[in-house]
């Protein structure tokens, strides 16, 4: 008995992580300058201050125009607070190191476990960065990660699947009125999970709308893999075919209509009621084919950040964005160890850029 339990602690993947920044081109402060310090404030009070808020989301000021430093952190999670804190902290540090002295810079941070919260954290100059409106209109800064592998069923039905789960989601979202966060699981084959969160300042409209235009960028090709990601500052959706966080979540059925290409009908939603039930991953659950670490990406327009990102024509969605000099956004994790093997996947002809080295 002994001998199995520490069969599976040594088993357990040791936590590894994932993250992806976009280093704002705004310009640069100095050494020693008043942003500096006002930056400094900001990485001493933030995590703390997320992680004590109920949302686990917190917007933050330090110091007086011209100096003046506006952040905003989110956690994804709300198993464990401490672990919110601890990820701030690092997306922080994390940003010092891959852009040093920029004025902005926003960064992702996600642990490989389900029990430890991802986070996203930005901050910049422009006093225009904390506001909803701002952030939504601008196309914001975008994090996407999809499994390269496909799910093997009828393509059309997968699709029509994910989106009708991605779009219940969304809206489930938009209508939490104290976190706007949702999580959803469908009960197809293979069942599918998604979660959808927006940072809970956000507007039932506005939630719904930044989600709605992450759905959008699922398209034929990106619906049918075996897992995917989108993120922009105040809004981020995923599904995968495992359970991937610890939280809550309504059950639904898929709508039993057969997808009509090309547009088809509305599908009615299955009337499923909210059936919330405690859904604890079990420790080894399985997490096959895991999505790759993120590519950074923007779309063609402004960067969430108000500080510019660079001015680089836009290539398509998945290719990345990084600045020059920064053409590795992302860390991968350590391999897995054998029995989870399988979570690991690599597909040399997916367009996700960066090879990116080995990170612990
Ligand atoms: C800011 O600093 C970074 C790294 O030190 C440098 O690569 C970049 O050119 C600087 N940008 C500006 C606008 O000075
Ligand atoms: C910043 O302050 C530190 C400690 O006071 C000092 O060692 C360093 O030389 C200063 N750097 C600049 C660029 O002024
Ligand atoms: C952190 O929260 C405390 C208590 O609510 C508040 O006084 C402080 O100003 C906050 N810090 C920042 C940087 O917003
Ligand atoms: C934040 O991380 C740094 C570097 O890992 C560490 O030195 C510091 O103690 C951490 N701060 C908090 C409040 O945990
Ligand atoms: C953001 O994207 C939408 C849809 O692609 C577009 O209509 C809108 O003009 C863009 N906004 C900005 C500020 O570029
Ligand atoms: C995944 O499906 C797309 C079409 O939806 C196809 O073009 C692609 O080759 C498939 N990839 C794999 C790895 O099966
Ligand atoms: C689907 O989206 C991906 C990633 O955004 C993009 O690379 C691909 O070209 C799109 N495919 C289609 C068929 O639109």
């Amino acid at each position: 008995m002994v001998g199995v339990l520490l069969l599976l602690l040594l088993l357990m993947p040791v936590p590894a992580t994932a993250t992806a920044q976009l280093c704002g081109n705004g310009g640069n402060y100095t050494a020693n300058s008043t942003y500096q310090s006002n930056l400094a404030v900001l990485v001493a009070a933030l995590p703390s201050n997320v992680s004590s808020s109920q949302q686990l989301f917190a917007t933050a000021t330090a110091g007086h125009s011209p100096d003046a430093v506006y952040a905003l952190a989110l956690c994804r999670d709300f198993a464990n607070a401490a672990w919110c804190a601890d990820c701030v902290n690092a997306s922080f540090q994390h940003a010092q190191q891959t852009c040093p002295y920029h004025r902005s810079a926003i960064v992702y941070y996600e642990y490989d476990s389900a029990q430890q919260p991802g986070c996203v954290l930005g901050y910049s100059g422009d006093d225009a960065f904390l506001s909803p409106a701002t952030s939504l209109t601008e196309n914001g800064t975008l994090f996407q990660s999809w499994n390269e592998q496909n799910i093997s069923s009828d393509a059309r039905i997968v699709a029509a699947h994910v989106h009708e789960l991605l779009t219940v989601t969304a809206q489930d979202a938009a209508a939490d009125m104290t976190r706007r966060l949702s999580s959803v699981v469908m009960d197809s084959v293979p069942m599918l999970y998604s979660l959808a969160q927006c940072t809970p300042d956000l507007s039932a409209d506005d939630c719904l709308a930044c989600l709605q235009r992450l759905i959008a960028m699922f398209n034929a090709t990106t619906s049918v893999r075996l897992g995917g990601r989108i993120f922009v500052l105040r809004c981020n959706i995923r599904f995968e075919t495992f359970m991937f966080f610890d939280q809550p979540m309504r059950r639904i059925s898929p709508s039993s209509i057969s997808p009509a290409p090309p547009t088809g009908k509305t599908a009615a939603r299955a009337p499923a009621p909210p059936a919330a039930h405690p859904a604890r991953p079990p420790p080894d659950h399985p997490a096959p084919g895991r999505t790759r670490p993120l590519a950074a990406a923007r779309p063609s327009a402004r960067a969430a950040c108000s500080d510019r990102l660079p001015r680089t024509p836009a290539p398509p969605l998945a290719a990345s964005r990084a600045p020059a000099g920064r053409r590795c956004p992302c860390s991968l994790p350590p391999p897995m160890p054998p029995l989870l093997a399988a979570r690991s996947s690599a597909d040399p002809s997916d367009a996700t850029p960066a090879r990116c080295p080995l990170k612990r």
